[in-house]
């Protein structure tokens, strides 16, 4: 039996989460990108033979970064049209339940959004994970990568920035500076990779939401339910 309340206050509340979660997503891949045009591009001095050094160009000739863009596709989505079009849709759908006592076009286009919306992270978590995983085991061969230094970049391989910069951490680098920049970066782009799981998981609960008060809806319109019970 569904329930006779009005779901739109979990509504609310659970789109509220989504939003500042997509919020941090879009930061932290944006930081990611930002790093990867400034400090990520190095170049990297290592340490080579007999107390020598060489430069490491800061990224592969080979980077991964459709699993990052599908992810920013996924929080823009989430931010403007389920974020600000839900704001808007919810509104419409309280006024013209109050009003016209019945619910409003927008909010079934809303739902359908929310429904592509938690299909695209779904996508998103996928495709990185796979990746990450897919370019997870490598290493930098250190003798290709001193035969390549910067401007040259590291031919081998294809690396998502995170598995290139873990890579980068296990090699002999000079300068304690860029250990330390680099694997606090590294973080980033960790985080931003296990927040697609939370983030999918409140994308599923609104839809999940919405669906049951799409269905809340449709059982009164068929049982003829009074409307203050149901529209409250
Ligand atoms: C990440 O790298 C930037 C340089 O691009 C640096 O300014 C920043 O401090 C680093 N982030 C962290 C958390 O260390």
């Amino acid at each position: 039996m569904a329930s006779s309340r009005s779901l739109l206050l979990p509504i609310g509340l659970v789109l509220s989460l989504l939003f500042i979660d997509a919020a941090i997503s879009l930061s932290l891949v944006s930081s990611m990108v930002a790093f990867l045009h400034t400090y990520g591009g190095g170049p990297f001095p290592i340490e080579g033979p007999f107390e020598s050094t060489f430069l490491l160009a800061g990224e592969p000739a080979h980077l991964v970064v459709n699993q990052g863009h599908t992810t920013n596709g996924a929080n823009g989505t989430v931010l403007v049209l389920v974020g600000f079009g839900g704001c808007i849709a919810l509104w419409l759908e309280r006024r013209s339940r109050r009003k016209y006592d019945r619910s409003s076009p927008a909010f079934y286009v809303w739902a359908l959004i929310v429904f592509l919306s938690c299909l695209l992270t779904l996508t998103a978590l996928i495709y990185t994970f796979v990746e990450t995983s897919k370019t997870g085991s490598q290493e930098i061969d250190y003798s290709v990568a001193r035969a390549t230094p910067a401007p040259a970049h590291y031919p081998n391989d294809r690396w998502t920035p995170e598995n290139w910069y873990a890579a980068v951490l296990e090699l002999p680098l000079v300068s304690d500076d860029d250990r330390r920049v680099i694997q606090h970066n590294l973080t980033l782009m960790r985080g931003w990779r296990w927040n697609l799981i939370p983030m999918f998981l409140l994308g599923f609960a609104l839809l999940s939401l919405v669906v049951l008060e799409l269905l809340r809806l449709r059982r009164r319109s068929t049982q003829k339910v009074p409307m203050e019970e149901v529209l409250a």
